[in-house]
């Protein structure tokens, strides 16, 4: 008689076979940690039925206490670039990638147009989120929609009274659901 021998499945096989083959990448620059933190919950959201990266945009400039007040923001007010460390994921290998970044002086960061600038060739769709104090997140989209030459499929703006309060629940919830129709729609 021939007793059948019970068959291991990796973990990873399954995941193969059970969720969407769309690749998602969320970038984002962090200085004091919202961004970042914004950043890893979306990850999360998209988790489960996605192949998700995470790419965090590393600068080595650093701010004085005085510097971060003044010079930070000139920086970003006049658009300048600054070096930052070789991105470790390849744009071109995903579907959709998002893009988070804070504002300084009404506009992305000096690291966040570092990156932009040098990937842009390589995006295809893409959607934006922010956190700020409380202004300047219209600029700033427009911003990066100039740059990469695309209209986002979706914008999160987030102010540090609504991070603070815990009250952009809803608004991620939307954020989310618009880019995985878009994904689904392929
Ligand atoms: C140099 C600098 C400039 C800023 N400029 C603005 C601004 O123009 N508008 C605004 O609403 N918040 C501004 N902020 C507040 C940040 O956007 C906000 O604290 C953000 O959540 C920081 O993100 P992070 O913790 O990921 O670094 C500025 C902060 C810094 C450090």
């Amino acid at each position: 008689m021939i007793s059948a021998k019970p068959v291991k499945i990796s973990s990873n096989l399954i995941r193969f076979f059970s969720t969407n083959k769309e690749k998602i990448l969320i970038v984002f620059h962090s200085r004091s940690g919202n961004t970042k933190k914004i950043a890893q919950e979306i990850q999360n959201k998209f988790k489960k039925e996605f192949e998700t990266d995470l790419e965090e945009i590393k600068t080595e400039k650093r701010y004085s206490k005085l510097g971060i007040i003044f010079a930070a923001g000139k920086d970003a007010m006049t658009k300048k670039l600054t070096n930052i460390a070789p991105p470790q994921k390849d744009v071109s290998q995903y579907s959709t990638v998002v893009v988070g970044t804070p504002i300084w002086a009404w506009t992305i960061t000096p690291a966040v147009r570092t990156y932009l600038e040098s990937q842009k060739k390589k995006f295809k769709k893409t959607a934006f989120f922010c956190t700020f104090g409380s202004s300047g997140d219209q600029g700033t989209f427009q911003e990066m929609k100039k740059i990469l030459n695309l209209d986002p499929i979706s914008t999160l703006p987030i102010t540090r009274k609504e991070l603070r309060n815990k009250s952009y629940e809803q608004k991620m919830e939307k954020f989310i659901e618009k880019i995985k129709l878009n994904l689904e729609k392929k």
